[in-house]
Parts: C-alpha cells; structure tokens; sequence
C-alpha cells in the first residue's frame, strides 16, 4: 500500500500532479510555488516532530514543536516517525460574492506529513501545510484509527519560534474585555498571551502575522510567550471535558503566518486565510446585501438616550421615522434600531435572559416602521443583543429570524456583552455553564446563528463575536463582525488613541470585515467630550476599514449641518472589485485604494497618527486612458486631532489621470479621503 492511499482522501482543492516522495534523510521538505519559502519537517532523537519555515534560505520559524495534550491519554508529542510524505500544487481563481477583491487567486503547494507513533497505541497524524508564496497555513488532520476515536484535547502543543527578535503588535489574550484592547507595541520578547493576528516586524524588516483559518468546532488559539521570541498555541478554555472535544476523524483550524517584505504586503497576503477556508456552503447568495446604514444607536452610546423603556428610550417609533426619513432622503439602505425589543430594562449587561427577540417594546410600532421603510426604500437592521445569554438566543433563533424577516430585516446585528468567561450556556439537561467568547462552544454557536439566519435569508453581523478566520469565504451571509475596540470607545473616557486605525489595518483587519462604525463627524462622545480625530480621518476611515456594512454612524442632525462632508459618505461604496495597499506602516500611517464595484469609480483613504505626515502617492492605479475628477476631503493646513481645529477640513476638486501624483497632507491624528470620478 502506498503512503497516498492510506491517507485520509484529499480535499477538493489539492488537485494538481501528486508526487509521492520517499522519506528523505533529516524530514521532509516542499516549497512554495516561487521557491522562496521552504517548511521542513523533522523528528529529533525523542520522536518530537518539529516543523521550520526559512524565507530565501535564511530561518524564519526555527523547529517547532507540533502535537496535543490530552486530558484521557498519552499526549500526541513524542516517539513519532516520519512515515510518508506527498506534495501537490494547486492554482485556481474564484469569486468573492462580496468583498474587497473580486477575484481572489489560489495558487500553493499542498505538503502533507503522516507521522506514526512507534509505541503500542501507534497513533497517525498527519500535519498538512498549504506553503503560498504569501505565507505558510497547516493543521493536523486525524484519520479514522482504533486507538483515537475520540479526542479530549487539553491543549494544543504547537510552536512558533521566531528566528529573530524585533517589534510586535498584539493585544492580550484571556483577559476580560475580550478583544477589546488598546495594541500594546512591544519587543517581541515582551510580548505576553497574545490574540492573533499578531503581527511582527523583525530586525531584517519581514513582516509576518499569525492567525488561524475556519476556526470551527474548535477553540481559539491564542499565543503564549514562552521564552525569547519563541512562542506556543494555547487555546481557549471551555467549560466541557477539555478545552476541544472530537469525536472520530477530525481536523483542526489552519494556524497561519502571512510573511511580507512590509506592512503592505501583510495585508494583500491575508487573502490566504480565505483561501483556506471552504467554499460558499450557501449557494445562491444574492440575498446577502452589502450596504451602509445609519441607526439609533450613538445617542444611547452617548447616554443621551437609553436603550432601556423609560422616557429617555431612543428606540420610539417618532425616533426611528426621523432615521428612516434620513436615510431614504440618502439613499441608505438600513436603518438599525438598538433596544426596540422588551429584555432591556432590567440588568442586561452579561446576562440578556430577559431578551425577547420577537417582542417589541409598546413605544415601537414595528409593522408600521417596517412599511414606512419601506415607503422610502430602505429597510431595519435588526439587533439581537444576547447580553452573553448565547443559550437563551438559541431556543429563539427560528422565531427571531423569522420574526427579522418578516419585518423587512436583511441583516441583523447581534451581540455578546459579557465579560469573558462568562458567556451563559444552558445544556439540555438543565445544567448551567460559564463558556468563553472564543471557545469551541461558542464557535458552534456563532454558526448556528449565521445558518438559522441564512435560513431566512438574513446576513449578521455580531459584535462581541469571536474572532474572524475567514468563514464569510464558506457562510457569505457573515458580513462583519465587531472583535475590537471600536469606534464607540471614542465616545467614552480612555478614548482609541490617533494611532488606533494604522494598527487595526496591520492586525485586526487581517483576519476579516469589522463594523467599527465610522462617521463622528460631530467629533463629540459622552457628555459633549472631544473625539482625538479630524473630519477627514471620519471619512477616511469608510475607505480604510473595510466592512460590507458600514455604518454613518453620527446623528441625522449632525449631518444636515455637514453636508458638504457627509456627500463623501453618501458617495463611497462598501463592495469592492479591487484593494491596493499604496503605503503604510503597522501603528503609523496607511493609504487604501479601493475600486467601486459597481462602477468605474476608485476611492482613497488615508490615515496617520498623532504626527503630521505628507505622504506622496502614484495614482497608478487608476484605468489608463482615463479622466478623473479627485474630489479630495483633507484636514485644513492649521488642522489638530487635539484642538478644537480638528472640525476644520478643505473639499476641493482636481482633474487626475492614471500615473500623476498626489501628496496627501495629513494633519497630526488625521487624514484624507478621495473619491476619483471617472468621466
Ligand atoms: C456593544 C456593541 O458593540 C454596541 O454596538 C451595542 O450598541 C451595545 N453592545 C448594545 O448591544
Ligand atoms: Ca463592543
């Protein structure tokens, strides 16, 4: 029998000339398609196996443990042996439904290792690396075998050791606001458990960012520290037997790391981490609609409104008309609605046991709002905020969607705040649990929810979610997600500081979509306190942070004043048929350009940090032999994020073709935005 044919069958997309090497003396080796990086497999004198990466023949990933703990058995870690190795090439292209590509390409060697135990148990793994010419992916896959039916992982024993030190950005991982913090930069040997992405710069300027692909019934991983730059997966915990638990043959997340000369060059290359997940499962998808939408929310961010039924509530049927007025007169096709339904009364934050999903408030009249939207073409976002109560909105899902769909809802917004640990899970024996945010309960729940709402046709989008690994490749109808710290800290005491998006770019936005809800062009939070930010980086960042769903996300009042400004909100789309990342630097600075997807339209954003920057860009990506009218919101020349001229921005027009050249004066804690309109 052949190596190949003892192996479990090979996904779908391993479909190119199959060599079936013999075992080479030192491991087992393959390449990606451009030959740069190389990832090798090995197993020291104990049987450990090990796996590297090197980038033009220097080490990146110096061997790395690979193996489980688990909690009923011998850990999966030492006495293996290399007992066969296949690699195989794949090049194909597919379609986003949305997205900011249209086409994305996927073109990589598949590098499959079966290790074998040599003790009695003789236990098979086998470690499948999809080598990209952007990065390296792998995950363990296990076939079928008597002597593991089942798997009680206690936790994962895979490393990543980075060859040298240099700069890293992280958040912290298993602390109680879940993921949203402020990112830390720090020597990579300071950095502590870490969320991923993680991004890294080392001392030669690679840029590498670890994460995880199709994240599903599984635990998060989160990255430990262990000594020097050398760090280990440690996942998230769970309330059940052992932080993962499988049964039968079974594969594990994709750990990522996207390598890139510079910052740019991470962001193209997480495209990987769609490619790693599993086609479109939904099939016809056009129901999933990008869009932007405004809604009755900042004023309760504010605490200007309550969410609450009382007479501060905003959720009134006179509120939401004003909203939906806005937005028909806009041309916006949502209009959210937060504390419209009855739950909220009473202490809802980490427990949302009250929460009616089908039930609005007295105050809401939801059929005549839902006609009124209607009326003036646009429709309600719906929101389901579980208050971390993720068993209670289970036993709801179908009523609630279809609830949501009968009132003309297309996408929904739901939310989980509940500090971490503290998710609520009810088992069908009555029995109560405590789940994490990122545990592999809740990475069941999140897909029970975006099934149950695809069986009405309505996307979602969860804030407080876990985070994101590209399953909007597999499950279109998850458009967005929250998963960090937000816009709406602006409101609040301890605000995001200027350099907050330039480090979002580089680490969060990696891994996918977020609804940071741009658009404070009032500049004002809680209690009339100032926003460290100016009216061009609000526009900037429609461009900057990519969601299908975007919010405006100040109020109707404040626009009508800002017209002017607000036309670039009205203007910029949320679909894309092209991204180039024209400069940046992790936490400093970055300038996107993205192609409408809908017309022959492109759009920049640009956004620094608190120091002023002038930033020379080649429109180069403009269509050649065309004009364009650059309509250019920029910060003022006297322009401050700290001073009360961070209201103060200039609109001016110019013509532009294919190869001129722009330099984008941004202000300290600014930044640009441009619409170029092809004729
Ligand atoms: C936190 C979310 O991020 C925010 O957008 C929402 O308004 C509140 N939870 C209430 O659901
Ligand atoms: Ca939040």
């Amino acid at each position: 029998m052949t190596a190949l044919t003892s192996m479990m069958a090979l996904p779908a997309l391993a479909q190119g000339v199959v060599q079936n090497t013999a075992l080479k003396e030192g491991g087992a080796t393959a390449t990606s398609p451009d030959g740069k990086l190389r990832v090798t497999v090995t197993v020291d004198g104990d049987g450990r196996p090990h796996y590297a990466v090197a980038r033009n023949g220097k080490p990146l990933i110096e061997p790395s443990r690979l193996g489980f703990l688990l909690t009923d058995a011998p850990k999966l870690e030492r006495r293996f042996a290399i007992e066969s190795q296949a690699t195989s090439s794949a090049d194909s292209t597919w379609e986003q439904p949305w997205g900011e590509w249209k086409t994305i390409r996927d073109r990589h060697t598949e590098f499959r290792v079966r290790l074998k135990e040599s003790t009695a148990l003789a236990r098979v793994m086998d470690v499948v690396f999809r080598i990209f010419d952007e990065g390296v992916g792998f995950r363990y896959e296990f076939p079928d075998q008597p002597n593991l039916k089942h798997a009680n992982i206690a936790d994962e024993l895979t490393e990543f050791g980075l060859a040298g030190n240099g700069t890293a950005w992280w958040i912290p991982a298993g602390e109680w606001n879940r993921y949203e913090y402020l990112y830390n930069r720090t020597p990579i040997s300071e950095v502590g458990q870490a969320h991923t992405p993680i991004t890294v710069k080392l001392e030669d300027g690679t840029h590498v960012a670890f994460h995880e692909a199709a994240l599903v019934d599984y635990s998060g991983m989160w990255l430990r520290r262990v000594t020097g730059t050398r760090f280990k997966a440690q996942l998230s915990p769970g309330a059940g037997p052992a932080k993962v638990v499988k049964q039968g043959p079974f594969i594990t997340p994709w750990r990522t790391m996207v390598i890139a000369d510079d910052a740019a060059g991470l962001y193209t290359g997480s495209r990987m981490t769609l490619n790693l997940n599993e086609p479109n499962k939904l099939g016809d998808v056009s129901w999933v609609k990008p869009g932007k939408f405004v809604g009755v929310w900042w004023n309760m961010i504010k605490g200007k409104w309550s969410w609450a039924r009382g007479p501060q509530h905003g959720a009134t049927t006179a509120n939401v008309k004003r909203y939906i007025d806005f937005a028909g007169a806009n041309g916006i096709p949502g209009v959210l609605v937060e504390g419209w339904n009855v739950g909220w009364d009473g202490d809802w934050f980490g427990n949302g046991t009250e929460m009616n999903f089908s039930g609005p408030t007295e105050d809401f009249d939801a059929k005549a709002l839902a006609a009124y939207a209607r009326s003036k073409g646009t429709a309600l976002v719906g929101h389901h905020e579980t208050g971390g109560s993720a068993s209670h909105y289970d036993k709801q899902l179908d009523t609630a969607f279809a609830w949501s769909a009968a009132h003309g809802q297309k996408v929904v917004k739901t939310g989980y705040v509940a500090d971490a640990g503290q998710i609520g899970r009810v088992d069908p024996d009555g029995s109560e649990h405590r789940e994490w945010h990122d545990g592999q309960w809740m990475s069941n729940h999140h897909l029970r929810v975006v099934l149950a709402a695809a069986r009405h046709k309505i996307s979602v989008d969860p804030h407080e979610p876990i985070k994101d690994t590209g399953l909007r490749r597999t499950y279109p109808n998850w458009l967005a997600r929250e998963g960090a710290r937000g816009q709406e800290y602006m409101a609040w005491q301890g605000k995001n500081p200027p350099e907050h998006e330039a480090n979002l770019v580089f680490t969060r936005m990696l891994s996918g979509p977020m609804d940071f809800t741009p658009g404070i062009l009032s500049l004002k939070g809680e209690k009339d306190s100032d926003i460290p930010s100016t009216i061009a980086k609000q526009l900037a960042q429609y461009v900057v942070i990519y969601s299908p769903v975007q919010m405006a996300a100040d109020e109707p009042e404040v626009y009508a004043k800002l017209m002017d400004a607000f036309q670039f909100i009205k203007d910029v789309p949320v679909d894309w048929a092209d991204t180039r990342i024209l400069n940046g630097e992790v936490g400093d600075y970055v300038t996107i350009a993205r192609k409408d997807r809908n017309s022959a339209d492109w759009y920049l954003g640009s956004v620094g940090d608190e120091q002023a920057r002038n930033l020379e860009v080649t429109l180069d990506f403009l269509d050649p032999g065309k004009t364009y009218t650059a309509q250019i919101y920029r910060d003022a020349p006297d322009t401050r994020f700290d001073s009360d001229t961070r209201h103060k921005y200039v609109i001016e027009t110019r013509k532009v073709k294919r190869g001129d050249k722009l330099m984008l004066a941004l202000a300290p804690g600014g930044g640009q935005a441009i619409r170029f309109a092809a004729k």
